[in-house]
């Protein structure tokens, strides 16, 4: 479907910056937050500032404080309205506590609605939707069910042909589909977790993941592998009508290598 009219929202998401303690944390060989201040830069907004910038998760490595303080610094100096949620590897109580943006549940878009989730629990590398967090949504779907809906969250409820990502997708996708569906409104879902771009329709809704903003995994790769794609991002257009055009950039000439004898982390 052509778009002759301009979109009523821009997002722009960024995910797993998995920055640390200072400006010199390399993680597999790469400067998280090197990349990261890279990636902020080469955001498109020629035409505009986006509406919101989408912060979906493990903004640090190892939820180390000083990691939250670094990323308050460099937001600060952002013209652009952001909102996070916590992913795996990050602290969400500590969060709550050190980040100067508090965490935001819905931001209206128009006649658009974000609702960010939370599926990342202590201690676990995988996904749950826990039974308040299903209980809000429900909620919030209500609410809002004459608007068009876009889910951000850290985990995919989908697999992806990674095996070894595909065990950390939200274990109670069936859930979560079961109510979704319920909500003609609900257009998209967008995550991170898995370093990587795909997209494919989950029970009639768009799923996306996005490129971390640090270093990439292998597509179709069965244990950790980590690929030579840069560092990058996923822009969102939202239109009154309720479709939605989204693609991924990558900062080419970032000039960082990956390290391949990285196994983990
Ligand atoms: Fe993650």
């Amino acid at each position: 479907m052509q778009h002759t009219n301009r979109p009523v929202a821009r997002i722009l998401q960024l995910s797993d910056s998995h920055l640390g303690a200072s400006r010199d944390f390399r993680l597999a060989g790469i400067n998280t937050y090197q990349s990261f201040c890279q990636v902020l830069e080469a955001l498109p907004d020629r035409d505009a500032v986006p509406d919101l910038v989408a912060v979906t998760g493990d903004i640090a490595g190892d939820g180390d404080e000083a990691a939250y303080h670094l990323f308050n610094q460099v937001m600060a100096e952002q013209p652009r309205s952001f909102a996070w949620l916590p992913g795996n590897h990050d602290n969400f109580p500590l969060m709550h506590q050190v980040l100067h943006q508090p965490f935001r549940r819905v931001i209206e878009l128009g006649n658009w609605v974000a609702i960010f989730l939370v599926s990342a629990q202590p201690g676990e590398v995988s996904g749950q939707l826990a039974d308040a967090e299903l209980t809000e949504l429900q909620d919030l779907l209500h609410r809002h069910r004459d608007q068009y809906v876009l889910l951000f969250v850290h985990h995919m409820p989908v697999e992806i042909s990674c095996q070894w990502l595909d065990k950390h997708r939200i274990a109670n996708h069936r859930q979560l589909a079961d109510l979704v569906t319920k909500f003609p409104g609900v257009r998209a879902l967008f995550a991170g977790h898995v370093h990587q771009p795909f997209s494919t329709s989950w029970q009639g809704i768009a799923v996306h993941s996005t490129p971390s903003t640090c270093f990439q995994f292998l597509p179709g790769s069965d244990g950790f592998e980590l690929s030579e794609q840069p560092p990058g991002y996923r822009w969102i257009e939202l239109y009154a009508d309720g479709q939605l055009k989204t693609g991924e950039g990558f900062v080419a000439g970032a000039g960082q290598q990956v390290d391949h004898r990285c196994s983990g982390y």
